[in-house]
């Protein structure tokens, strides 16, 4: 199997992430900080070791404001509905994925907020766009850091000084850039970022972190217990416990950091340049092929992830046919691509490519150059199948 499919999860992980994840399940499951043994507290080290480890490869104001999720949706409705209130405005944009399209669509639905969706140009949200979508009433901003469908990077860092100019949050879907573009929270004017641990750090699914910045101060997500301050009837004020009610995928968690330890010695750009490459080979058999192929989005190795959606000819006149070809590369080459909407449909319809989408081919650290020329041959061979 050519595994082309990152975007969607990573695959396979590093070593360290399987030796890890067999090791602690055998030595250490324990139930991190509820109860005084020793196998207990060796999963508590292990649970804050992460969080110190997050701490520091984002640059973030202090471990115990990375909170640990199920996934990246899970992170993005507790920053989301922890923040906005009744009457608040906030800003989106057409390139987000459902996990923050939707939960911000049902409190616009339920009239507790007014959203403003700010279109894209060709896959990039221009900071003039948001600055014109400001008003008084702006709580929050709450957009990708690369559209998940696109692979476009969009210019987070100045849409945060918007942010912070109007006494506003940022609240950043780090889902397609965390561990492959830096990210420096010293640096960046966001308050909320969101991501989950699967895609780019390289740890198992059911992980994800959302940190919360000093500026920010989030209502509780669930209630539950947390290990400590037992006597109390409510959850307690400070973080992490605030928003970490139950017991951690500690397993998962675990299993993340091994992942994030291995993106930090590689350093966050490593795999991106790499995986830009690769898809600069398909970028380039598209405008040489002749054979209708386009690139949805505008195409800059500077500002992509690896993650290139492609528009088949006849697009629109065959039935489903991302999904009909993506099954082909799959049965008959032993190529997974992710075809459709890639969940983010509003820029399906501002692309012209609603409702059957595109392909997405989203390679990872370790594909290699001869698995991209796989891939350029099947797309030649099925191309044929087209006309
Ligand atoms: N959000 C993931 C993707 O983009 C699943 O495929």
């Amino acid at each position: 199997m050519i595994y082309l499919d990152n975007a969607a999860t990573s695959f396979p992980k590093p070593e360290p992430v399987y030796r890890t994840l067999d090791a602690f399940a055998r030595t250490a499951l324990a139930n991190p900080g509820r109860s005084s043994h020793r196998m207990a507290k060796e999963a508590e080290r292990a649970v804050d070791q992460a969080r110190n480890a997050f701490n520091r490869f984002f640059g973030g104001a202090g471990p115990e404001r990375w909170i640990f999720t199920l996934n990246g949706t899970d992170a993005l409705n507790m920053a989301i509905k922890g923040v906005v209130g009744p009457g608040d405005h906030v800003i989106t944009t057409d390139l987000e994925h459902n996990s923050v399209s939707r939960p911000l669509r049902a409190l616009e639905k339920a009239g507790v907020i007014t959203l403003t969706r700010v279109e894209s140009e060709a896959g990039y949200v221009a900071p003039e766009a948001i600055r014109a979508a400001l008003t008084p009433r702006t709580r929050l901003i709450a957009m990708t850091h690369a559209a998940n469908a696109l692979g476009t990077v969009q210019p987070i860092g100045e849409i945060g000084a918007l942010a912070r100019d109007a006494d506003a949050l940022m609240l950043v879907d780090a889902a397609q850039t965390a561990g492959v573009v830096e990210i420096d929270l010293k640096a960046l004017p966001v308050d909320l970022l969101a991501f989950p641990g699967h895609k780019g750090l390289y740890g198992p699914t059911g992980t994800g972190c959302l940190y919360v910045g000093p500026r920010a101060v989030l209502r509780c997500w669930r209630e539950g217990g947390t290990g400590g301050d037992s006597k109390s009837e409510v959850q307690p004020e400070e973080l992490p416990y605030r928003l970490e009610g139950g017991t951690p995928n500690v397993l998962g968690i675990a299993g993340l950091a091994a992942g994030l330890a291995w993106v930090a010695e590689r350093g966050a750009e490593t795999n991106r340049v790499h995986e830009v490459g690769l898809l600069q080979r398909v970028v380039d058999w598209v405008d040489g092929s002749g054979d209708g192929w386009r690139v949805a989005g505008r195409w800059d190795p500077a500002t992509h992830v690896g993650a290139l959606s492609l528009i088949p000819p006849g697009l629109g006149e065959v039935p489903d046919l991302p999904q009909e070809l993506a099954t082909i590369l799959d049965t008959s080459f032993e190529i997974a691509v992710r075809p459709g909407l890639h969940c983010a449909p509003y820029i399906h319809r501002r692309l012209g490519t609603f409702p059957d989408g595109t392909i997405r081919i989203s390679p990872g650290p370790f594909n290699t150059i001869d698995e991209i020329e796989a891939l350029v041959q099947a797309l030649e061979q099925i191309t044929a199948t087209i006309a």
